[in-house]
């Protein structure tokens, strides 16, 4: 039997998305920026779907820039508010995804100075250290809405507060809030926020960037003037018709229950477990946890075999495996973050895949105990 328990890496498309995509494609066929009738039809599904998008944060529509997703978001946020400014000092998160740590690593290289806040053993930021960081120079503030790999969310309403009061651009990193937990970018005072299709049941590969009104940004990619010069390129029609419709499509807190479950269960049969950033605010649907002793990446292989797909803290680069740096920056040891293991539950789970990935769990560990104990 096969169990997906991995929501935060991509939600499978809602029907949804699938249909308003496949009647985008078909009867949306034209290019947007063409004047005929054809390109009219496809500037209709694109403005619809904007609209859609607008209402549904409760911004206003022009602040929407559609982008390939959320990697794509946080790089035109990052560079291409940079570009326009002089260089200084950008403060940004040590457990950010790489899709902000690169951009900002990339300005460092430039000549940008960059101070990354540390999280404490929770996996939360604290606002107080994001104000003790800013200087005279700061320039950005980019933080994440809630963390990929814990679920751990982050104090962004405090933080935008601190940013606006210093008159300070802060960028949000939401693609993980998405569906989770209320997002308000005004109640974030964010300038920007990055959003992802794939997460919420849309199309893999569509995204945006909200802009707020007054801010302005470079284009990275320069080329036809595109979402009002902010991002060129022929906009992906069928894709974006397919994240408007999936929007609200998915409450991930009906799988609280489900976590919590899933948790007490395992903390029961495997006392030495430990799950991070239980005692902080968390996205519903997120767990991550270490058995002593056990590789993660070896069992997210077992668990492969048994049906069970999961995510392993550690991230793959270049073939060389590298400890998940969330974990590390939250004070986990090396070989805990070797051994993370993280469950994302969504649409379709029940509690009984939760139990069953428990029993999974105790029976992998035994045999691979004994196999330690045999040689
Ligand atoms: C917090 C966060 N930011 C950005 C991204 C990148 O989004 P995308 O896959 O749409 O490029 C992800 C994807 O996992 C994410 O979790």
């Amino acid at each position: 039997m096969q169990r997906y328990l991995d929501f935060n890496a991509t939600c499978p498309p809602l029907e949804s998305a699938l249909d308003a995509q496949a009647q985008a494609a078909r009867q949306a066929c034209g290019n947007p920026s063409s004047l005929h009738w054809a390109g009219r039809n496809a500037r209709r599904v694109l403005d619809d779907a904007r609209d859609a998008l607008a209402g549904f944060l409760g911004v206003e529509s022009g602040s929407v820039v559609f982008t390939s997703g959320g990697t794509e978001s946080n790089n035109l946020a990052i560079s291409g508010f940079c570009a326009n400014h002089k260089q200084g000092h950008i403060i940004t998160t040590a457990i950010e995804h790489p899709a902000v740590l690169q951009p900002v690593e990339r300005l460092e290289q430039a000549g940008w100075q960059v101070t990354r806040v540390r999280p404490d053993k929770r996996g939360a930021v604290c606002a107080d250290d994001v104000a003790a960081a800013m200087r005279e120079d700061t320039r950005l503030v980019a933080v994440m809405a809630a963390n990929n790999e814990t679920g751990v969310v982050q104090p962004v309403a405090e933080i935008g507060a601190l940013c606006r009061e210093k008159g300070i651009a802060f960028m949000v990193d939401a693609v993980q809030m998405l569906g989770k937990t209320k997002i308000s970018m005004c109640d974030w005072q964010a300038d920007f926020m990055s959003l992802s299709a794939h997460k919420i049941g849309g199309p893999r590969g569509v995204g945006a960037l909200i802009v707020r009104r007054g801010m302005n940004l470079q284009e990275i990619a320069p080329g036809g003037g595109q979402e009002r010069k902010r991002r060129s390129g022929t906009e992906n029609v069928p894709g974006i018709a397919g994240f408007a419709a999936a929007l609200g499509g998915i409450d991930f807190n009906a799988y609280a229950t489900m976590r919590d479950a899933f948790e007490s269960a395992l903390l029961e049969a495997v006392p030495a477990a430990t799950v991070f950033g239980r005692d902080a605010q968390r996205t519903p649907n997120t767990s991550i946890f270490c058995i002593p002793g056990l590789d993660g990446e070896t069992m997210l292989m077992q668990l492969d075999l048994a049906g069970f797909a999961v995510a392993s803290g550690s991230a793959c680069s270049s073939g060389k495996r590298e400890p998940s740096h969330v974990l590390l920056a939250m004070g986990a040891t090396q070989e805990q973050a070797r051994s993370s293991i993280r469950v994302s539950f969504g649409p379709g789970n029940t509690q009984e895949d939760a139990i069953a990935l428990v029993g999974e769990l105790v029976r992998i560990r035994k045999r691979l105990r004994g196999m330690a104990g045999a040689a």
